[in-house]
């Protein structure tokens, strides 16, 4: 297994470029399939989700063509099978777009059942609501969903659950099902509105992502089309977080700062001072810190994503904070890490509260998830001393690049996997 080494204590400073969004990329890539036609999507972020999306889109029969790292064409002509393997689903729950994907197009899926993860239960009653609504008889048998319609029909669809997961995924059936889908209570995230932008720029007739309230008019076929993800707004949020826990000055590139306004304010709150530019943003820290408060809600509030990247940053802050986890009820495992390394946390049901401390002390920990993963190396760069982090498999998930973009604004970390090679790195570093 590979681990992350790092050397912290100082300040990162720099400049950083932001990679496409991996939230919004994985649904994309499903919908691609919706069409007959090529279509080419750049500014793919290249990491391991959408390696596996891929791999899924080639495995039913898609054609699959990778231009460059991150430029791929997807053609889904050819797809021969409307049937999802649990190994894809396994690796990435998002391998579920493809429900609504095949089942717009093709009036029939089946998919494997995610499972839980590390985060929570992360259940799906909402996009079987959804499909259900739309005439598709929804079953699930031997671990599969099996969905199919004769026909796919308009509804109006009011979600008991904001879920970005549904939204997207009803959002999809709904395309090419037969006239007026009004769809209530969704997600409004950036990664959301990307999806309906891409999907009519297929052709599809989507109004309202972003909003409260979604309308579709279902279109029979879709066309080609060329398009660019829109920018990761967690990648940048954590690059941020960790030019505040360095007491460094960090400038995040290729970002929408409309989308950083929930993580730009708390920046704020804590004493950094934030600069924002037209597609970018910089963070300064001096240090000196202070407490504050945040509660994770769907967007615009606070994302959930960036929960554990603010509570590493909240427990070097002076004062007591607090954080509530609405979204998921298992995402405070980093926590316990966190205090092996110094941090002062009381942890009851969905709050923490944070006592903060003027360092950690460097050790070995373990990343419990992709955020947290990430986190924790947030947490060995602002600590003095050698930290290591291990399973950082999770972490590749979703951040390209990670230790090389962090050693482009002076982070001292490499990526190994041997005890001589952390002998080596602790020589050199000494
Ligand atoms: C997406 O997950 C993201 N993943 C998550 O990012 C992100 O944390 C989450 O949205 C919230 O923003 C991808 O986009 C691939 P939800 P998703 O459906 O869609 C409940 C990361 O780090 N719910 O919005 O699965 C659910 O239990 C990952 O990149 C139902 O009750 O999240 C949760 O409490 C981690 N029934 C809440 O809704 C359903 O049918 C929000 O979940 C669906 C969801």
């Amino acid at each position: 297994m590979e681990q992350y080494v790092i050397k912290g204590g100082h300040p990162l400073v720099g400049e950083v470029e932001i990679g496409g969004a991996k939230n919004a990329a994985l649904a994309i890539l499903a919908a691609a399939i919706m069409t007959d036609e090529t279509v080419r999507i750049d500014n793919l972020p290249d990491v391991n989700d959408v390696n596996v999306m891929l791999d899924a889109i080639a495995g039913i029969g898609g054609m699959v063509h990778r231009i460059d790292r991150h430029t791929v064409q997807i053609n889904g002509k050819k797809i021969h099978d409307i049937s999802i393997e649990y190994d894809y689903i396994k690796k990435i729950r998002a391998s579920y777009y493809l429900l609504g994907a095949l089942l717009g197009k093709y009036r029939h899926a089946e998919v494997a059942l995610p499972g839980g993860c590390n985060i929570g239960s992360r259940p799906i009653d909402q996009h079987l609501k959804g499909f259900r609504a739309l005439g598709a008889d929804v079953d699930i048998e031997h671990g599969k969903i099996i969905a199919e319609a004769d026909r796919l029909r308009g509804k109006h669809i009011y979600f008991d659950v904001v879920t970005v997961g549904a939204t997207i995924n009803v959002m999809m059936a709904a395309t090419m099902a037969e006239g007026l889908t009004i769809m209530e209570n969704v997600a409004k995230e950036p990664h959301v509105v990307d999806v309906a932008n891409f999907l009519n720029s297929m052709g599809a007739n989507i109004r309202g992502a972003g909003t409260d309230v979604i309308k579709i008019r279902g279109v029979q076929r879709l066309h080609s089309t060329e398009y660019s993800v829109i920018p990761d707004q967690i990648e940048a949020g954590t690059f941020m977080f960790a030019a505040a826990a360095t007491r460094g000055d960090v400038t995040v590139l290729n970002v929408i700062p409309k989308h950083l306004e929930a993580t730009v304010a708390k920046l704020v709150e804590i004493g950094c001072e934030v600069e924002e530019f037209d597609d970018a943003v910089r963070v300064v820290s001096k240090g000196g810190l202070k407490s504050t408060h945040v509660k994770t809600l769907p967007y615009p509030g606070f994302p959930t994503d960036m929960q554990p990247q603010i509570g590493v940053t909240l427990a070097l802050c002076s004062g007591t904070s607090t954080i509530t986890e609405s979204i998921f009820e298992n995402r405070f495992k980093y926590l316990d890490e966190l205090a092996r390394m110094g941090a002062n946390i009381k942890i009851e049901g969905n709050s923490a509260t944070i006592e903060g401390v003027r360092r950690f002390s460097a050790t070995r920990v373990s990343a419990p998830d992709l955020r947290a993963g990430a986190a924790l190396c947030i947490a060995g760069l602002a600590t003095d001393g050698i930290t290591i982090v291990d399973d950082i498999l999770y972490i590749q998930r979703g951040y390209e690049r990670f230790e090389e973009k962090l050693r482009g604004i002076g982070g001292i970390i490499e990526k190994v996997s041997t005890e001589r090679e952390i002998q080596k790195f602790k020589l050199k570093v000494s």
